[in-house]
């Protein structure tokens, strides 16, 4: 019910606990009693900072809800995106300012979607780094899904250079920095990130870049489903696009390296190097890759060893380009030096080496097992460290191939459980034969019984064997020995 009275309203904001009685009686004297109109009183409690401007507007049309999440109180919106609302907040005990990124309505009846937002939450809250916007709390109230994260006080690239123009180089390649470092501690916990934008990097006051939204592009779902696959890796349509492009599906390292590029293009040039568009046939349209203008002619008053750094980060062909995160870190840690007030421009090539360093093991080699049910996961452990090795383990198959995607390598080779993964074990197998990247990763696909069209499509050489179940103590022990020495 909509407050009709001054003291209505006093009755309704202390009822939700936005104000407490004794500001409320200090702020009658100030609007002059209290039978005056009640958007005379509004605007006294405006003026008192009691209220925000959001809060009085949902009051005054007599909502209830949407004031707090968790223990945060709402001041105001400050964005809004596909699928959510973006507020700044104050905790309630500690005054703290937060963010707060809510499901829009129409998602928040969406069981699958609130799951996977939430659940995409607590992976992140698991990141902490400087470079990464850090989540605080998931949760649910006034039936829908929340997250609550830090605030940055600042604004996002897109926004930098809409009203700047073009970084200038040093800035640029600082920011750069900065997000590689974060994306790289990412890519180590096996997290990618899949939907790289001008809008998901905030750039603080103070001059630190931070990345947002981590995994949350797997809430989208309706973005890039057709190009999907089988594998349950889902990110957003200019993701999808460039990978039914190169033919690589879900190559999520790659990817990300190369929407890095296209941030380091915007931050150089001031324009997306993809274009505006909000239009989604526009977005996912591949051919809109094709038609980047070489940063060359954009920009052809840039550093050759930037311009060439960044292109590569771009280049259409996934084995072209930077390898992994942290090689471009280091060619942008590089530049940095490079040209520094008074550093030598050098005329080095920026490409970094492709080939990794592979890890030999001085003590106890590590294989990573990867294996979806928890139970399958501690009886396989106990087998494999009884035949001496230390386990890593993993539920998700993307996610192990993600923490190899730097170096050095998390474990000497991977096993991949396909009992209950099924085709995404296989995927995932497969991939490492495939990609030359993965040219030393050595790995066995364990089956089941019933899973003989899973080891017929999988491709075996040297360094990867099926094993079908029941394993035995020997056969295990001696396939991993024969592909971890033949690495060596
Ligand atoms: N942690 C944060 N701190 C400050 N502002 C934020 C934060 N997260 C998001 N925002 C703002 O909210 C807006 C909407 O975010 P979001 O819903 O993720 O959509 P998009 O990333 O597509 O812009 C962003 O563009 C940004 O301006
Ligand atoms: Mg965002």
């Amino acid at each position: 019910m909509q407050p009709q009275t001054a003291e209505q309203l006093a009755e309704l904001a202390i009822d939700l606990g936005l104000v407490t009685s004794e500001e409320v009686q200090r702020a009658w004297s100030d609007a002059g009693g209290t039978s005056v109109p009640t958007e005379q009183f509004g605007a006294t409690l405006l003026r008192r900072e009691l209220l925000t401007r959001y809060q009085l507007d949902r009051l005054l049309r007599g909502d209830r809800t949407g004031y707090f999440f968790g223990s945060a109180k709402i001041l105001y919106q400050v964005g809004a995106g596909a699928f959510a609302r973006v507020y700044r907040a104050q905790m309630r005990d500690s005054g703290d300012t937060v963010a707060v990124k809510v499901l829009r309505n129409r998602f928040s009846q969406d069981e699958d979607k609130c799951k996977e937002f939430r659940r995409e939450g607590e992976m992140g809250r698991l990141l902490r780094h400087p470079n990464i916007v850090t989540i605080e709390d998931v949760g649910e109230a006034n039936n829908t899904s929340y997250i609550t994260m830090e605030f940055v006080e600042g604004q996002t690239l897109r926004d930098l250079v809409k009203k700047r123009g073009a970084l200038e180089v040093l800035r640029a390649i600082d920011l750069m920095k900065q997000l590689c470092s974060g994306l790289e501690y990412a890519h180590k916990r096996g997290v990618t990130h899949r939907d790289l934008k001008g809008s998901n990097v905030l750039v603080s006051t103070m001059g630190a870049a931070k990345l947002a939204d981590f995994g949350l592009a797997a809430v989208d779902k309706e973005y890039g489903d057709e190009v999907l696959g089988r594998m349950h890796s889902p990110r957003t349509v200019e993701y999808a696009a460039l990978e039914k492009l190169t033919g690589m599906r879900n190559d999520n390292v790659r990817s990300d390296i190369y929407f890095m590029g296209a941030l380091a293009y915007l931050a150089l040039t001031g324009v997306s190097p993809l274009g505006d568009s909000r239009d989604r046939s526009a977005r996912s349209d591949p051919r809109r890759f094709l038609e980047v203008v070489p940063l060359a002619k954009r920009a052809p008053d840039l550093p050759a060893d930037v311009r060439e750094t960044v292109t590569m980060m771009m280049h259409l062909e996934p084995l072209e380009r930077y390898q992994s995160i942290s090689d471009v870190l280091r060619v942008f840690e590089e530049l940095a030096v490079a040209h520094a007030p008074g550093g030598k421009a050098t005329k080095r090539k920026a490409r970094a080496s492709i080939a990794p360093t592979a890890v030999t093991s001085a003590g106890q080699a590590r294989v990573m097992l990867v294996e979806r049910s928890g139970q399958a996961q501690d009886t396989l452990r106990d087998f494999l460290s009884k035949l001496g090795y230390r386990v890593l383990v993993t539920e998700n198959a993307q996610r192990a191939l993600t923490r190899f995607s730097s170096t050095p390598f998390p474990a000497e080779g991977i096993v991949f459980s396909a009992s209950k993964l099924g085709s995404e074990a296989l995927e995932a197998f497969n991939a490492l034969t495939a990609d030359p990247f993965y040219a030393k990763v050595p790995a066995v696909l364990l089956i089941g019984g019933r899973q003989t069209d899973l080891g017929e499509q999988a491709n075996c050489d040297e360094l990867r064997r099926v094993i079908t179940s029941p394993i035995e103590k020997t056969t295990m022990q001696e396939t991993l020995d024969s592909i971890l020495i033949a690495k060596a």
